[in-house]
């Protein structure tokens, strides 16, 4: 694909950035879309994914076809098989009427698999089958069904450690992971988190019917440093909440810097060595004041055992002096 080309589909999809990994990845959205493999699509939470399944299907022959998005971490566990799968009528308490699933409505079509490590055991199974073979069987049912689905998967959590944890299947992994899109973090995209930066303070000085907020060159410098654990969705927020906050529109640095959680600044490891020992020592200092308090109280315990004693030895020997 051309550059003039990848800038259309970031254009269309509403993408900022020129970050090169980042055009890549579109790059490869758009070279896999027409066929039926199936992506998975990584990164950290907040980078972007979302907009990459909908590229996906876009460019597909399925573009006429249903879209159907499912955040798979948001639905019980109890119901995520009818769900995706569909049920028959009476196949559990509840099921008054039969349902389709997702599978059967997207036929010809592309299905979202999002937050796909969250997907319960039993559902990996049966989705493994749908994706070797394209038939699934409804709850409740023992009829075997067809479908022609295309899975795009997305997650922010790593894979191969849940397969060590025994909570994703291998063999699932590597039937998803067929093309692997990696979508990298804010942090190593250079410049784009100015880009960002602008189009977002662009977007909300409309919505809130106000001047965009501006960066000092200091406060630039500011941005550029930051690592962004929450991403572009953090510097998103970021943004909004200064443009409404702030009634000075020229944003310095020590301004931006009351809006970044500071311990995430400390990445460097000289910085958090020092962030260890400092909180080692502040351990050790809550851990004697208590040593001492306890010392305290057992002092004062024991004045009053001793107290107690006297006193009880004088109403003893009191009433041995009795007539
Ligand atoms: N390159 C970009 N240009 C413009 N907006 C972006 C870009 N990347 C992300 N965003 C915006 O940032 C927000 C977060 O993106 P998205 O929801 O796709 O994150 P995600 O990778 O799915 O995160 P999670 O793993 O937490 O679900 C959205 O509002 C999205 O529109
Ligand atoms: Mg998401």
């Amino acid at each position: 694909m051309t550059k003039a080309e990848i800038q259309q589909v970031k254009q269309r999809f509403g993408i900022i950035g020129n970050t090169e990994t980042l055009s890549r990845a579109i790059d490869v959205a758009i070279q896999v879309a027409p066929t039926d493999l199936s992506v998975l699509i990584t990164g950290e939470s907040g980078v972007g994914k979302e907009s990459f399944p909908q590229i996906i299907h876009q460019y597909s022959r399925r573009k006429h076809g249903q879209y159907i998005a499912v955040n798979c971490g948001a639905i019980p566990e109890g119901t995520i098989d009818s769900e995706l799968f569909g049920h028959e009528k009476g196949a559990f308490t509840g099921a008054i009427g039969e349902r389709k699933g997702y599978f059967g409505e997207a036929d010809g079509g592309t299905i979202f698999l999002d937050e796909v490590g969250e997907l319960p055991l039993p559902t990996q199974a049966r989705l493994l089958r749908v994706l070797e073979s394209g038939e699934f069987i409804k709850v409740g049912s023992s009829k075997v069904q067809k479908t022609d689905v295309r899975i795009v998967a997305a997650t922010n959590v790593n894979l191969s450690q849940a397969i060590a944890q025994g909570r994703f299947r291998e063999d699932l992994y590597y039937r998803l992971n067929t093309v692997p899109i990696q979508i990298p973090p804010l942090r190593e995209r250079g410049d784009d988190v100015l880009l960002l930066f602008r189009k977002f303070a662009a977007d909300f000085a409309e919505k809130y019917r106000m001047p965009a907020i501006q960066l000092t060159d200091d406060a630039k410098q500011v941005l550029l440093a930051y690592p962004w654990p929450g991403n572009v969705r953090q510097l998103k927020n970021i943004t909004e909440q200064i443009s409404i906050i702030e009634t000075n529109r020229e944003i310095t640095a020590n301004i931006l810097h009351t809006y970044l959680p500071q311990q995430n600044m400390q990445r460097l490891p000289a910085l958090l060595d020092t962030r260890e020992s400092k909180s080692f020592e502040s351990e050790r200092e809550i851990l004697y004041s208590v040593l001492f308090d306890m010392r305290q109280e057992v002092a004062e315990l024991k004045k009053m055992v001793h107290n107690m004693m006297a006193e009880r030895a004088e109403q003893v020997g009191r009433l041995f002096l009795l007539p």
